[in-house]
């Protein structure tokens, strides 16, 4: 009798688990598109860009500025990000200081959309720099167990864009330079769950210098 009784909480705690699990996965399925952002459309978005045009131009890529980056057919997620980033303060960017006040959650949605369809610049990455630039973007810094960079931005240096990884191909080498040392200092401290800083913090200079040229002319 107490075997049975056993036997059936054991059952009944198993049922209850399985129908928990198969009601948070119908759940999750109902609610995952709410938690993603909110969807931008690049046409209401090109509106909205006037204020940026001095410094980033109609597509994106203008950058005759020093150290204004290219964003023009930057993956959507990874725009939106920063945007907000920059606009409460969490990235530190002094030249954008206010220029995204105008803009709410659905225009910088809008804008992200605008600037990611926009076709991605292409640079040339100085020969010399290459071999050095290559190994570590391919196959990472084994010694110190530090991720390829190929494993997140791709191959092609595209990026990810579902899952907020930003391309850096094309990119203005000074620009990427600069950025990879913010985050190696922690001047940069928006990367979730520090993963450029960790990584950054293992390059020296010349990686660091090696690295910009080369994903510049990645394609
Ligand atoms: C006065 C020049 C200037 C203007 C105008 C400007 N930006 Fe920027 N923007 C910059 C600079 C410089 C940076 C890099 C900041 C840093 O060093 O981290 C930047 C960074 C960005 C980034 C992050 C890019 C990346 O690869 O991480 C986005 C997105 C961006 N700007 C969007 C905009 C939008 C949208 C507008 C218009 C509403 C705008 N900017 C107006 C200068 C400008
Ligand atoms: C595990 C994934 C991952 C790996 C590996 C990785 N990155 Fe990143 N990287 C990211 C993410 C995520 C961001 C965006 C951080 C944020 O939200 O600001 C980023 C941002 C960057 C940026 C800033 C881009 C911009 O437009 O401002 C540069 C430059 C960069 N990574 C270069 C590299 C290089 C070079 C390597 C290899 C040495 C590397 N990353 C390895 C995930 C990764």
């Amino acid at each position: 009798m107490k075997n049975t009784a056993v036997n059936t909480t054991i059952f009944s705690n198993t049922l209850f688990l399985k129908t928990a699990v198969a009601a948070a996965i119908v759940l999750l399925a109902v609610f995952a598109p709410l938690q993603t952002f909110a969807q931008g459309d690049a046409a209401a978005g090109a509106e909205k860009i006037t204020v940026c045009l001095a410094c980033h131009g109609q597509d994106g890529n203008m950058s005759q500025l020093p150290n204004v980056p290219k964003i023009g057919g930057q993956t959507e997620k990874y725009l939106l990000k920063q945007m907000h980033d920059i606009k409460t303060g969490l990235r530190a960017a002094p030249l954008m200081t206010g220029m995204l006040n105008a803009l709410n959650d659905q225009d910088m949605a809008n804008v992200a959309a605008y600037y990611a369809s926009q076709p991605l610049a292409q640079g040339a990455a100085e020969p010399e720099k290459v071999a050095l630039g290559e190994t570590l973007y391919k196959a990472g810094i084994a010694e110190i167990g530090a991720a390829a960079c190929s494993a997140c931005h791709s191959p092609n240096g595209e990026g990810l864009s579902s899952a907020g990884y930003p391309a850096l191909s094309g990119q203005d080498p000074a620009y990427t330079e600069l950025q990879l040392k913010a985050f190696r200092s922690g001047m940069r401290n928006n990367d979730d769950a520090q993963v450029m800083r960790s990584i950054a913090a293992r390059l020296s200079d010349e990686e660091i210098a090696a690295l910009s040229s080369y994903v510049s002319g990645l394609r």
